[in-house]
């Protein structure tokens, strides 16, 4: 399974607002309907946003008029900025590109279009492998027949391939763990975990049981859960993670049971400019994503305030450990993560 690709001259994109009910492949030519599907979630998951975007800047440049190469080029890493303030990932590939036609804007621009389309394909593989590498690291904590939770999706269909909470688990069916079972919590309002994550686990073969957000406490206390792994949009210097929404109140619910709570985060995502969660931007969403949307009839009264935050920060007091791709890291995580050469 993959969900981003260049064929040729386009980049195509797995829209993951229709799954797991289709698999609907769209193409790209334009940079501004590249950021659309970013704000759309047509592509969605802090790594998988920052390689569309890379292909997305570079697109601007392949069909730019030679004269206007530049300025189209920039134009398009300004405007791809815009499509999501969470995920570090963005900004971090847009920095890469914009960093890449430095090196080279002397350059004929048929050697400076190649070397932009050769740093889009380089931000895609790198992921490959970091993602690899979570997943090597995650699996050291995995043991047979244990239970995983996770939240929202951070497996292949946000990143480049196998993910970064999921890794873990495509890591264990490698080397031939047995019996895991991974729950996956559904994750309102946009459904992550049963769309996405579900879809995923079930495709590879996983034992994979659903659940509604609120049952995660129950499921905790039945004892069935050994381990939590989730993803991250954004990691502060002192540890404090920014997920999906729901995330801090499953650490939350971890701690209270004793349970090990894993964030996965690739060095993508961590803001070494960022001292602490406070200062991470957390994206609001439109109303109808909570009222509407999966419903037949609009599910709430005409003229109710809708609260609706697509992230929350788990404090890193929180966290048991951070796998990065270099190795997990542990509290202080400041420390930890300058030990890693991660900020
Ligand atoms: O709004 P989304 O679907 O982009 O949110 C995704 C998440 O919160 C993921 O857990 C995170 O981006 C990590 S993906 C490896």
């Amino acid at each position: 399974m993959d969900a981003i690709r260049w064929q040729g001259n386009s980049l195509a994109l797995l829209d993951q607002t229709r799954l797991p009910v289709e698999e609907v492949w769209n193409t790209y030519t334009d940079y501004r309907k590249v950021a659309d599907a970013i704000r759309r979630l047509v592509v969605r998951g802090a790594p998988a946003i920052g390689v569309a975007a890379a292909f997305g800047a570079y697109l601007a440049a392949h069909y730019a008029p030679d004269a206007e190469l530049e300025g189209r080029f920039l134009a398009a890493c300004d405007y791809l900025a815009t499509s999501r303030p969470t995920a570090v990932n963005l900004f971090w590939a847009l920095d890469r590109m914009r960093a890449a036609y430095g090196r080279v804007k002397a350059l004929p621009p048929a050697d400076i279009r190649a070397a932009l389309r050769a740093e889009a394909q380089a931000v895609m593989d790198e992921d490959i492998e970091i993602s690899r590498s979570i997943g090597k690291y995650g699996l050291e904590l995995l043991r047979p027949g244990m239970g995983i939770l996770t939240h929202c999706n951070a497996g292949t269909l946000a990143t480049a391939k196998y993910g970064t909470a999921l890794a873990p688990v495509y890591a264990a069916l490698d080397h031939g763990l047995s019996g895991l079972r991974v729950y996956c919590d559904e994750t309102r309002p946009l459904l992550q975990g049963a769309r996405l994550s579900a879809f995923e686990m079930v495709s590879a073969g996983v034992d994979t049981t659903l659940l509604c957000d609120n049952m995660a406490s129950s499921l905790m206390k039945s004892g069935k859960v050994d381990i939590i792994f989730v993803g991250c949009d954004r990691v502060a210097r002192n540890g404090d993670a920014a997920n999906k929404i729901g995330t801090s109140g499953v650490a939350i619910l971890a701690a209270h049971y004793g349970i090990p709570f894993y964030v996965c985060a690739p060095s993508s995502t961590i803001d070494g400019a960022i001292a602490s969660g406070e200062d991470i931007p957390i994206e609001f969403r439109p109303p109808e994503e909570v009222t509407e949307l999966w419903y037949e009839k609009r599910m709430a009264p005409e003229g109710v305030g809708v609260y609706n935050p697509a992230f929350d920060v788990t404090d890193a007091g929180l966290i048991t450990g951070i796998i990065t791709e270099r190795g997990i890291v542990r509290a202080p995580y400041e420390e930890g993560f300058r030990a890693l050469g991660l900020v």
